[in-house]
């Protein structure tokens, strides 16, 4: 039978992607070209330097996959690309590029939903084993993601205010630290003490829903009102109270609805998966129950098209297919 080449898109916030995977779980070509050095100074990512970077760089990108993969467009059974969320300007980049290769080669094009990416991440690394739970958490998501087959998904938890990576970059800013901040309060999370006490959002009995932003006002209080004092508080501490907070509730309600839902398999997705924190509390609490939880590599967790190409793949067998008249969609649902 004919192996079949799937070619990923995305370009939905700071990182322009290409990837091309073969019979939905193989690499063959992996290229990102991220812009955080553009951004840094700005403290976040500016949209319109996004969308002019996307346009310089989208072109090279795609090149450089194809020749990693050694493949000509003849040989593309579908081109997937990411059409929401995200940042308007951004998405349209890709779109367009997509449904320019798409008529110059008559590829079909399948749209993609940035999220079911992130999640599909995993199947790059292991078989996915229904039902299953997926925690995806990135700089502008936190859900809890139930799967009852491949194609299927019901966001049984989402978060209210700030995702989870923005409220870290938030924390790092106040906290003087260069964007993006998670990583930076990782490290120092490390070697801190978390004997700060700081609010967790549970929320209303029974919901899966998460809310960052009164931990990350708290934590800012906590720095103001320090300095008003003439205290000092050691930003290690902070930053490991902090990480604390997210931790608990991001754990304890994974774990709650692996329960509830009796899942097979608890997959974890997007950037902030690359936190040594969260990472170990989960290998702890799962190797403690069984059921399987798969950890992408860091490369899979943060932003790419390989991921994009994954969930690409099986909505191609499943028929899903956009025609020339598809749009970016900066706020859809999954
Ligand atoms: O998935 P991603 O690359 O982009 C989005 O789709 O948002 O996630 C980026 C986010 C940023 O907020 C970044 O600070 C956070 O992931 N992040 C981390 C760590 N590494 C990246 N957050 C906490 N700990 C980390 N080690
Ligand atoms: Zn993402």
């Amino acid at each position: 039978e004919k192996d079949q080449y799937i070619l990923g898109i995305e370009t939905s916030c700071d990182e322009t992607a290409v990837a091309i995977i073969k019979n939905g779980r193989e690499i063959v070509a992996n290229v990102v070209a991220s812009q955080i050095e553009s951004h840094k100074r700005f403290g976040g990512v500016v949209p319109e330097i996004a969308s002019r970077h996307h346009v310089e760089q989208l072109t090279i990108v795609l090149e450089e996959a194809m020749s990693q993969a050694t493949l000509e467009f003849k040989d593309i059974d579908g081109i997937a690309v990411t059409e929401g969320p995200g940042l308007v300007g951004a998405l349209l980049i890709g779109v367009n590029a997509a449904k320019a290769l798409s008529f110059a080669h008559q590829i079909p094009l399948v749209p993609v939903h940035h999220i079911a990416g992130h999640i599909y991440a995993n199947r790059l690394v292991t078989e996915m084993k229904f039902p299953l739970l997926s925690l995806v958490v990135s700089g502008g998501h936190t859900e809890l993601v139930y799967m009852k087959e491949h194609g299927h998904f019901e966001v049984i938890g989402e978060t209210r205010d700030d995702a989870a990576g923005e409220a870290y970059d938030k924390v790092a800013r106040t906290l003087n630290m260069p964007y993006p901040g998670g990583p930076h309060i990782d490290r120092l999370a490390q070697v801190g003490e978390p004997i700060i006490n700081l609010p967790r959002a549970w929320l209303e009995e029974g919901s899966y829903d998460f809310s960052f932003s009164g931990l990350k006002s708290a934590v800012i209080n906590t720095v103001h009102n320090a300095e008003q004092r003439g205290e000092t508080i050691k930003p290690e501490d902070l930053a490991a109270s902090f990480q604390e907070s997210v931790i608990d509730v991001l754990v304890t309600k994974t774990l709650k609805a692996t329960e509830e839902y009796k899942v097979n398999q608890v997959l974890l997705a997007g950037g902030v998966a690359a936190n040594k924190g969260l990472r170990n509390r989960l290998e702890e609490a799962f190797g403690e129950i069984n059921v399987e939880l798969v950890i992408p590599p860091l490369s899979l967790c943060t932003d790419n098209a390989a991921m994009i190409a994954a969930a690409g793949s099986i909505f191609f067998e499943k028929g899903q297919r956009a025609g020339l008249n598809l749009n970016a969609n900066p706020g859809l649902d999954i």
